[in-house]
C-alpha cells in the first residue's frame, strides 16, 4: 500500500530448553544493589550487596523494536534463585507508562509466580512452571517471583509503545509478599 513505511519481517531463533535468545540486541542487568527499596528485609540485601560482591539478580534480553503503535517488544528474562532474608528473589515490577496496555509471559523454565496489582489495590498471584502462560490484562502492575531452586525464565511479549513505569511501583510496592519458610513457599 502507498505510503505506509514498511518494517521488514524477520525472524529470531529462541532454544526453548535452555531459554536463550539468539542475538539479542540489548541485555539489561539487575544488580541485588538495583533492588534496594524492594525487599522486606534491607539489612539482608546489604548484607547480599557487601558479602558477595553485588551479584546479577536479573537479566533481561531484548530486541529493540520502534516504540510505536502497532509493534511489538518480546525478550526473555533470566531471575536467578534465592532469599533476601526469607523472601523469594524478584523483579522489581513494574507499571506500563501507557497503562491500558496488556502483556503475555509464557515461562520456559523454572518456577515462581506473576504477582500482579491494579492502582485500586486488588492483587492477583499466578503460579509459573515451564509451559504456563500468564495473561497480565491492562492496567496491572505485574513483577515475577523465583520460588524455585533453578533460574526462572521468562518469554515475554508487549504492545511496544507501552513503555516502564518503575517509580510508582517503587512508591507502592505489591500487596503481596512471596517467602520461603523451612523450605515451604508462603505468600502473604
Ligand atoms: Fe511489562
Amino acid at each position: 500500500m502507498k505510503g505506509i513505511n514498511y518494517f521488514q519481517p524477520f525472524s529470531v531463533d529462541i532454544n526453548l530448553m535452555k531459554g536463550i535468545m539468539d542475538a539479542p540486541d540489548n541485555r539489561v542487568v539487575r544488580t541485588a544493589s538495583s533492588m534496594r527499596g524492594h525487599y522486606a528485609d534491607e539489612s539482608a540485601l546489604e548484607k547480599i550487596i557487601r558479602e558477595q560482591g553485588d551479584p546479577i539478580h536479573y537479566e533481561v534480553f531484548e530486541k529493540i523494536m520502534p516504540q510505536e503503535y502497532g509493534h511489538l517488544c518480546f525478550g526473555i528474562s533470566r531471575l536467578q534463585p534465592g532469599l533476601v532474608g526469607e523472601e523469594c528473589f524478584m523483579t522489581k515490577g513494574h507499571y506500563h507508562s501507557i497503562l491500558e496496555t496488556a502483556e503475555i509471559y509464557l515461562c520456559l523454565g523454572g518456577e515462581g509466580y506473576l504477582v500482579m496489582k491494579t492502582q485500586n489495590g486488588d492483587c492477583a498471584v499466578e503460579y509459573m512452571k515451564s509451559g504456563r502462560l500468564v495473561y497480565v490484562p491492562p492496567c496491572w502492575a505485574h513483577r515475577s517471583v523465583n520460588t524455585g531452586e533453578e533460574e526462572l525464565i521468562l518469554l515475554f511479549i508487549y504492545p511496544a509503545e507501552a513503555g516502564h513505569n518503575y517509580g510508582d511501583i517503587e512508591k507502592e510496592g505489591f500487596p503481596k509478599r512471596i517467602f520461603k519458610r523451612a523450605g515451604k513457599v508462603v505468600i502473604e
